[in-house]
This record gives C-alpha cells, structure tokens and sequence, in this order.
C-alpha cells in the first residue's frame, strides 16, 4: 500500500487568517492519524505565513506520527530543523510570491549548496528527499548529492488539460524509473486530489504521497479524519 502523508499547512492558514489559536494543528495531525495518514507533512516558510516554529516542535514531539519538513535549503530553516530533527525533510524551492510551491527545486544549477545541506541533515539522521520536477537531469544531480528519496512534482500532471494527461503520466513514470535505477526512494506530490491520484497510483512506483489541499478542501464538509480516511482507501 502507498503510504499517505497529510500536508496540514491550511489548517494554519485558517488559523493565521484570525490569529486565534483555532483551528488546533495538533488536533488537525490526530484527526489524520485516525483517519490513517502514515504521516504529517508540514512547510515552515521563510515568511511563516502559515505553519510556525512551535507547529513544528509540537508536531514532532505530540502528532505521534513521523514528521516530514518540506523546507527551503536556507541556513536559518536548515539550523531549526536540525535542532528538531524531524523524521525527514523534503527541500523545496521557495519563492515570496508564490500561492504555493510552483517547480521542482532546481538540484542540477545548485549541487553545491544542496549538496551541502543534504550532509548536514543526514548527519542527523534525517531522512532527505528532493522535491524535483519530472526531469533526468535533476534525477541524476538528487543520486548525485546522495539524497535519499525524490519526491516527483505532480503538479503540471494535475494542472494539463484532460488531453495532455497521458503524455505527464508517462513522463512521471519513465522519471520514478531513472530514480529507481539511481537507488532513491521515490515518492510524488502535488496537486493529487480524489480522482486524478488514481492514475498515478496505478503506476505502482511509488512509496509515499504527500497530499494537502484536496484532503483540506474535503474536511471542510466531512471531518478531516473522513477525508483522510477515503484518500487513504483510494491508495490501497
Ligand atoms: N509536496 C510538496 C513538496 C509540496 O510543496 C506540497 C504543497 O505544499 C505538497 C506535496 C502538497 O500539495 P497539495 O497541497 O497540492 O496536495
């Protein structure tokens, strides 16, 4: 069974719209964790427009279920989680402006910084992944700087036109195959909701996804326990 990890970022976002506390993220990562999610993933942005440090700190210690960091390869995050040391961190590029994460991060143009974080944290014991688009040339430099998993952006998958679909299933497929025959640990992300996750499940490539906003947008009319739980019956 592909595993699931709940993003829980709106919950924050809810939350930073009143600055009252409400809704609870720890009670959001319990609610998945009934539901069945096999972890929690937030992203601690540089601005903090949603998830904050004590998110975090609290999501590690209480959510009773891995945390993975979805983070910008930047010395100030890069020191917060290695004082928390989450179960895993998954390096994305981070743009001010963006609504949320727009491309894969860019491994091949920036080895060297990349590089260098990935061996900090993995001292840790952390687990690193690449958020990276379809593409054997940032396949090839996440193998390069030893990352452990890559984590395959579905968004421009999710996004085509139903015509297009076919061509980005194949693309993401042939790319969960180079990363494969590189030794990482493949999982996908973005943009997976309740019914275009099916053809990428099909695939049967991968180990994890990671979904949010559909999962969000679902709780608001069932619970999120539900929601989760129907999303984790779709990957079974
Ligand atoms: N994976 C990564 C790396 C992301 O940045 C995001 C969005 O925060 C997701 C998965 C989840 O995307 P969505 O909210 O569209 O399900």
């Amino acid at each position: 069974m592909i595993k699931l990890g709940v993003n829980i970022d709106h919950v924050a976002t809810l939350r930073e719209a009143r600055k009252e506390g409400v809704p609870d993220i720890l009670r959001a990562a319990q609610a998945a964790r009934k539901g069945g999610a096999d972890g929690i993933t937030v992203h601690l942005r540089q601005d903090r427009r949603h998830i904050q440090e004590r998110d975090v700190h609290r999501l590690k210690e209480k959510s009773g279920l891995p945390l993975n960091l979805e983070m910008a390869a930047v010395e100030e995050i890069i020191e917060i989680a290695l004082d928390i040391k989450p179960a895993s961190v998954c390096m994305v590029p981070e743009k001010r402006k963006e609504l949320t994460t727009e491309g894969g991060l860019d491994v091949a143009g920036n080895k060297e910084k990349i590089g260098k974080a990935v061996k900090k944290l993995q001292h840790k014991d952390i687990e690193i992944s690449l958020f990276i688009d379809p593409d054997i040339k940032q396949i090839e430099a996440a193998a390069a700087v030893s990352a452990d998993v890559v984590e395959i952006h579905t968004g421009s998958y999710a996004n085509a036109d139903p015509k297009k679909k076919k061509e980005h299933i194949e693309i993401i497929s042939r790319s969960a195959d180079i990363a494969d025959k590189e030794g990482l640990i493949v999982n996908a992300g973005h943009g997976l909701d309740y019914k275009n996750v099916d053809a990428i499940r099909d695939l049967g490539k991968f180990r994890e996804f990671n979904i949010g906003y559909s999962i969000i947008c679902r709780a608001i009319f069932t619970g999120l326990e539900r929601a989760v739980k129907e999303m984790k019956e779709k990957l079974s």
